[in-house]
């Protein structure tokens, strides 16, 4: 049984979506252990604590850098013996000190088709903005490993949902969240979980 560590920051539907998943034994081999939130009031924590998930704050306030933050962190993943990392709406960046201890043992999922719509600046409503603005007629989610490039690590799986005339940044992210983000990141986990991701030459493929 691996031991999953859920990095937060917000509202976490999408750990609540991992949280209904293990419930119903539709995450193979892993269990979600502990729930880390950089922000103290994160409606996410209480999810967790709902649950019967132990729950740690690093509040990302009190570090005066990247570098201090992304230490403290890799201390947590260590006392948590975490096998695989998953970042559910963690809005906060990391250094490559992490990156490098949880190689392909770190994954992300993000509201759009990357490569579209992702990198710096491009996160939460600010992404479904950014869609609009530009009038694709497709976006989706993604979730991949997280590398020390942002958004830029081995793609894992993604999901299309379709643009509808009159959508809002709000309703189209409803939409992504509902139709995508919450069926693809605990599918992700749980083929990680199983041992069915490979990753080769900075690609990710997902063995039948
Ligand atoms: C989700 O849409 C997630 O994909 C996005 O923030 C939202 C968090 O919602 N993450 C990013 O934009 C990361 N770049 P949640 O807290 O309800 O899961």
């Amino acid at each position: 049984m691996l031991n999953i560590v859920v990095l937060v920051s917000g509202g976490g539907t999408n750990l609540q979506a991992l949280i209904n998943a293990e419930k119903d034994g539709k995450i193979q081999n892993g269990r979600i252990c502990c729930v880390i939130s950089s922000k103290p009031g994160a409606y996410a924590l209480e999810r967790a604590q709902q649950n019967g998930i132990k729950t740690r704050v690093l509040n990302r306030k009190e570090y005066p850098d990247v570098a201090s933050y992304s230490q403290a962190v890799l201390a947590a993943l260590q006392e948590e013996q975490a096998d695989l990392v998953v970042y559910a709406g963690f809005m906060t960046i990391l250094d490559e000190s992490v990156c490098s201890a949880y190689p392909n043992r770190m994954m992300n999922v993000h509201p759009a088709l990357i490569p579209s719509f992702c990198g710096k600046g491009f996160y939460g409503l600010h992404v479904h903005e950014a869609a609009l603005e530009k009038g694709v007629k497709l976006t989706g989610a993604t979730v991949h490993f997280v590398t020390a490039v942002c958004d830029g690590g081995p793609i894992i799986l993604q999901k299309a949902v379709p643009v509808e005339n009159g959508d809002t940044p709000e309703t189209l992210q409803k939409r992504v969240m509902e139709q995508a983000e919450w069926e693809i990141l605990p599918r992700a986990v749980s083929l990680f979980c199983e041992g069915k991701i490979k990753v080769e030459n900075g690609l990710a493929y997902v063995l039948d």
